[in-house]
């Protein structure tokens, strides 16, 4: 696979106002995204993300390390590296508040040098596709924030760049709004094989957009690997077990200790036993206090698990996690 961002060893300390104190925002991060593929930057609010991304599209300037856009360094080679990137930020700012949504489409679609046939035609096709054929005349700064997000993502994609970096783009969005910019974003991965980084804290978009996620905390990586992987590495992990009889005093002394967080939920008929296992040996364990009293297992089943309760049990777990590597 052919890598089109290179992000090495970078660190990023902002100064607070009014005070000597620094804050250590990106720590040494290095990670990297191979044409066409949709990564997830995930990571807790002031995890360093939004200062990642600005770094990548060259807002930012990173106090040591590089970053390489299809092989050309974004600080030396700043504009040739950065005709490949377009960028959706907070607050929108790659739209022009006092033109109407077709306006900024027509503008930025004529960017390039395309003919006006082929302009109009570009237009009309996004303002179907983003359902903003209604609002096509509206004043920018009228729309809605929701279709403001809609409309800044259409415009990055009328750039045509390799890469599109988006940061939160589902953020404040209802609902179906929300569903319907995670649907845009696939076909757009989909059709031109481009390149999209999404921060976000909107775990459906790691779980149905997403192939990889890289986690933050406190501006370092903790974690690197295809979200089919994490699925697969945390749901082996996770057991509901049907016990045909009850555990015992001794049973469930014996499982805090092993398993401080397992749960037990006693019923006369069947009980169900839930544990959460570090490591896939742990199950051996796990039947041998089982096994102690004779208690019947009715039937074994992996938790279903979504990849809300994997990013919380990695940023939260603690040290049981750090560094989750599947490969
Ligand atoms: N301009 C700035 N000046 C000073 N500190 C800053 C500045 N921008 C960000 N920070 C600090 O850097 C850290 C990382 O911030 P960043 O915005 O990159 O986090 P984030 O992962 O995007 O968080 P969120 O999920 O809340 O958007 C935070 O501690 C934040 O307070
Ligand atoms: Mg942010």
């Amino acid at each position: 696979m052919e890598p089109i961002i290179e992000v090495k060893n970078v660190m990023k300390t902002y100064k607070k106002r009014k005070s000597k104190e620094y804050i250590q925002a990106v720590n040494d991060v290095s990670f990297t995204v191979n044409r066409g593929e949709i990564l997830g930057l995930l990571g807790p609010n002031g995890a360093g993300k939004t200062s990642t991304i600005k770094m990548i599209c060259g807002l930012l300037i990173p106090d040591s390390g590089s970053i390489t856009i299809n092989g050309l360094n974004n600080q030396k080679k700043r504009l040739e590296s950065l005709r490949h990137i377009s960028a959706v930020l907070e607050g929108n700012r790659n739209l022009y508040w006092r033109l109407t949504v077709r306006e900024n489409l027509e503008y930025f679609a004529g960017n390039r040098g395309a003919s006006r046939k082929e302009v109009l035609e570009r237009v009309e096709d996004l303002l179907v596709k983003f359902h903003l054929k209604d609002k096509e005349t509206e004043l920018v700064n009228r729309l809605s924030r929701g279709m403001q997000q809609k409309l800044a993502i259409a415009v990055a994609m009328l750039a045509d760049s390799d890469v599109i970096l988006l940061d939160e783009p589902t953020l404040g969005l209802d609902v179906e709004t929300g569903y319907e910019v995670r649907e845009l974003l696939t076909s757009i991965a989909e059709q031109d094989n481009r390149t999209i980084i999404i921060s976000t804290h909107d775990m459906d978009v790691v779980q149905n957009l997403c192939e990889r996620t890289v986690i933050i905390n406190n501006g370092q990586i903790v974690t690197d690997d295809k979200v089919a992987n994490l699925m697969r590495l945390f749901e082996v992990r996770s057991y509901t077990i049907s016990l045909g009889g009850l555990l015992s005093g001794k049973q469930q002394q014996l499982l805090l200790q092993k398993f401080p967080d397992y749960h037990y939920e006693e019923d006369t008929i069947v009980s169900t036993l839930e544990v959460d296992l570090a490591k896939s040996e742990e199950i051996y364990d796990l039947f041998d206090v089982l096994k102690m009293e004779g208690t019947p297992v009715e039937a074994i089943d992996r938790k279903t698990i979504n990849f809300e309760q994997i990013f919380m049990e990695i940023v939260k777990g603690g040290n049981k996690h750090a560094m989750v590597q599947s490969s």
